[in-house]
């Protein structure tokens, strides 16, 4: 490992020596760990020269943006433009099944923002921004590029990175990869000497297309999302009291949108069902499903079908990757 106040000040130099005093750099925030820890430390650097977007897509977690936003404002104080694009995301979801699909039309509709928001920058700042911050690490680059010899290099060709999607070619924009020689572990050691809140750094990994690929089928059907997200919360929550969170390497629920039949008080019902996945992994290339215990799920599914309107069915998913995917879409 690395001595992580010698690279932090060994960033902020090259930073300060690539973007000149009059250049700006803008970056898109996930509210992931890697996008936030580079934003953090280029508005280390360069102040308030760095302009940061966040986009609610309509598929985020359970006050997913409301925390991220305190976050990067409260704890960061990070220039951040958070832009609510629900309407605009959601009306292009309309009738989607196919999970490839709506990844595409998930990216498209992130770039049109994104492009806005560089537009309206160069209005108010009377020139274009110059870079763009991304959170590159360092196993994306030998992915495509191992480098010879053993130590890290420089040198790589770029793998555009998934949760942005790809830019517009158009745009013209320099990169910024403060993070391109770091791993995961680094990338979270370095977090926390910028401040960035640990809780924070122990989230787990969220698709760039969000809830989008955990609702099946059509995402904008009914109260699906709305369901989910509560569905969601209630599981995260249990896992966080019982000591499993830091365990797990990813934890969520899906929405399925087929009924079965319940029997909930007095009454029948014909509800929605639902499926918790949790899994362990090293890099997220193959998993194991988690064992937890019974009485845990049992509380868990109580709680939901309790508490979650139009849930009357709870499920576990107890496959691995290989032959599933983390992901069931
Ligand atoms: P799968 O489902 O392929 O997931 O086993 C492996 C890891 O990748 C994440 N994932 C995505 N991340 N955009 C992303 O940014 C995507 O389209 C996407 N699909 C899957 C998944 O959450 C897991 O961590």
């Amino acid at each position: 490992g690395w001595k992580m106040e010698n690279v932090l000040d060994e960033e902020i130099k090259v930073i300060n020596q690539t973007v000149a005093p009059d250049e700006h750099v803008i970056c898109a925030l996930s509210g992931g760990v890697d996008s936030t820890v580079a934003a953090t430390l280029v508005h280390k650097a360069i102040g308030d020269r760095l302009h940061c977007i966040f986009v609610d897509n309509g598929l985020l977690r359970y006050k997913e943006r409301e925390r991220v936003m305190e976050t990067f404002e409260r704890d960061l104080h990070l220039p951040v433009t958070c832009v609510d694009a629900t309407e605009q995301f959601l009306r292009e979801l309309k009738g989607v099944d196919d999970p490839e699909k709506k990844r595409k039309i998930i990216g498209k509709e992130f770039i049109c923002i994104f492009d806005d928001f560089a537009q309206e920058l160069e209005q108010k700042l009377g020139k274009r921004p110059a870079y763009l911050v991304q959170g590159t690490l360092y196993p994306d680059v030998i992915e495509s590029c191992p480098p010879p010899g053993s130590g890290r290099s420089h040198s790589h060709t770029i793998k555009s990175h998934h949760n942005v999607g790809g830019l517009p070619k158009d745009m013209k924009l320099k990169l910024i990869e403060p993070l391109k020689l770091l791993f995961k572990d680094e990338v979270r050691r370095l977090g926390k000497i910028l401040n960035v809140p640990e809780g924070f750094l122990k989230r787990h990994p969220f698709p760039g297309p969000g809830l989008a690929v955990r609702v099946i089928g059509d995402v904008t059907l009914e109260n699906y999302l709305d369901t989910l997200r509560l569905v969601d919360e209630i599981f995260i929550q249990s896992i966080k009291d019982a000591g499993l969170y830091d365990v797990i390497w990813q934890a969520f629920a899906v929405f399925l949108p087929v009924r079965t039949v319940g029997v909930q008080g007095d009454q029948r019902t014909h509800g929605h069902a639902v499926a918790l996945r949790a899994v362990t992994s090293e890099d997220g290339m193959t998993a194991d499903w988690y064992p937890f215990d019974g009485k845990f799920l049992a509380e868990v599914s109580q709680k939901i079908c309790n508490s979650v309107r139009g849930i009357n069915r709870v499920s576990y998913d107890i496959t691995s990757k290989p032959p599933s995917t983390i992901e069931w879409e």
